[in-house]
C-alpha cells in the first residue's frame, strides 16, 4: 500500500518528527477527468510551516487538518490515467502533499513537466522549481539588481538564499549573507560565492556588524526572515533600497514581532515590496529555460540536501527548519 505523512498535531514552536506520522494509505481509484502519479521527489518549503499551526489559513491557502496528508510541492509520474493532457509517463509538478502517491486533476499549481535529459529530476524541485523561480523572480522584479548594488540576503544558506545570492553576485553585486552557525557562514563564502558571510554565532549584533559590512548602506535586502532581522535592517538602507519581503521565518514558530522603523523607508525613498513566487507563473517557462542555460554553463550552482525515502520527511523537514541541512532540503523516494 502506498504510504503518506500526515499532520499527527498541530506544532507548537519549533516543528518536531513527532508532529508527523507515516500511514499506509489504499491505493486511490482513478475516476473520470483524474490522474494518479507516483511521486519521485518531495520539495521541503519553509512556508508551507504556516499553514500547520493549529487554525492555521488564510486567503493563499487553507489550514492543514490533523490526520490528513502535509501539504507539499512535489514531482512524479503518471501511472494510470483518464485525464486527456496527462498520459501515463508523464511528469508532473503539482501542490498535492506528502505521499507516494497522489489524485490529481490537472488543478492547483499542476503542469505536466519537459524535463531536459542532461538535468538530474531533482533540480526541477530546487531551482529549475518553485525555489529557483522564486529566487529569480523576487530578486528581478523587485530587488532590480544593478552592478555595484549592495545585496543582503537573509537564511542566506537556504534553498532560496543559495540561489539568490548567486544570482546578485553575476548581475556584479555585492553580495552579504545573514546565517547562523559560523561553520555555515564560512561554507556561504567558501562554496555559494557570497563576499561576505554574517553568522548569528560569531555575530549577535547584527547592528554593527552592518555597519562594518556596509558602510554605504544596503541597496537591495532579499528578507526570508522578517521580524527582528527586518527591523535591525531597515536601518542601514542606502537612498532608493529596494526590500523585497520574500519570507518571515522567524515569526512561523514564534510570536509575531514588531517592525517599527518605517520612518527609515520614507527618508531614505526605499520600496518594500512582498510576492508570491505563483504571481508569475506565465514567466516560468522563460525563466526555467534561463536558470538551465546558467546551470549548464557552470555560472550557477544547485546546493541541495537530499534525504532518501518517505520515512525521512519529518526529520527532513525539521533539519531545514532549524537549519541543520544547507541548501535546498529535497526527499528522494524510491523507485
Ligand atoms: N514568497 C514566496 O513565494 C516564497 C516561496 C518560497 C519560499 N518563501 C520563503 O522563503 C524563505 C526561505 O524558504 P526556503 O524554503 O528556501 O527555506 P530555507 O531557507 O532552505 O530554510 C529555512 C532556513 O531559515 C533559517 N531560519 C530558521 N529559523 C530562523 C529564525 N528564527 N531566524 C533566522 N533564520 C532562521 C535557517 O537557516 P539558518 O541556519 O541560517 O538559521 C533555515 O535553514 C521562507 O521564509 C519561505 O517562507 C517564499
Amino acid at each position: 500500500m502506498p504510504r503518506a505523512v500526515n499532520l499527527a498535531r498541530h506544532p507548537t514552536g519549533a516543528v518536531r518528527p513527532e508532529d508527523f506520522e507515516v500511514v499506509e494509505t489504499p491505493r486511490p481509484e482513478v475516476p473520470e477527468g483524474w490522474f494518479l502519479i507516483k511521486n519521485r521527489v518531495f520539495s521541503l518549503d519553509a512556508g508551507f510551516r504556516q499553514w500547520m499551526s493549529a487554525g492555521a489559513g488564510d486567503n493563499y491557502l487553507t489550514g492543514m487538518q490533523l490526520n490528513e496528508p502535509v501539504q507539499s510541492i512535489v514531482l512524479g509520474e503518471v501511472v494510470e490515467s483518464r485525464h486527456p493532457d496527462y498520459a501515463v509517463g508523464t511528469l508532473v509538478n503539482a501542490r498535492t502533499a506528502w505521499e507516494e502517491m497522489s489524485l490529481l486533476d490537472g488543478t492547483d499549481l499542476c503542469s505536466p513537466l519537459l524535463a531536459a535529459d542532461d538535468m538530474a529530476l531533482s533540480e526541477y524541485m530546487s531551482t529549475l522549481g518553485p525555489t529557483g523561480m522564486t529566487a529569480w523572480l523576487g530578486l528581478n522584479h523587485i530587488g532590480q539588481p544593478k552592478s555595484g548594488d549592495v545585496v543582503v540576503v537573509s537564511a542566506a544558506g537556504g534553498a532560496v538564499g543559495t540561489i539568490v545570492g548567486q544570482l546578485a553576485k553575476a548581475a556584479g553585486c555585492r553580495t552579504i549573507g545573514l546565517v547562523s552557525s559560523a561553520a555555515k557562514a564560512q561554507w556561504l563564502t567558501d562554496e555559494v560565492g557570497y563576499d561576505l558571510a554574517i553568522s548569528r554565532e560569531a555575530h549577535p549584533d547584527l547592528a554593527q556588524a552592518l555597519v562594518e559590512a556596509a558602510p554605504e548602506g544596503i541597496d537591495i535586502f532579499f528578507d526570508n526572515v522578517g521580524g527582528s532581522v527586518l527591523n535591525t535592517v531597515m536601518q542601514h538602507l542606502q537612498e532608493g533600497a529596494r526590500l523585497v519581503l520574500c519570507g518571515a521565518i522567524s515569526q512561523y514558530e514564534a510570536e509575531v514581532e514588531p517592525v517599527s522603523h518605517t520612518w527609515e523607508l520614507i527618508t531614505k525613498r526605499a520600496r518594500m515590496e512582498g510576492f508570491m513566487f505563483s504571481d508569475y507563473i506565465d514567466e516560468f517557462p522563460a525563466v526555467i529555460e534561463a536558470m538551465e542555460k546558467l546551470l549548464r554553463a557552470g555560472e550557477l550552482k544547485t546546493f541541495d540536501q537530499c534525504y532518501q525515502g518517505i520515512e525521512q520527511t519529518p526529520t527532513a523537514f525539521c533539519d531545514m527548519m532549524s537549519g541543520a541541512s544547507r541548501g535546498k532540503c529535497l526527499v528522494v523516494l524510491e523507485d
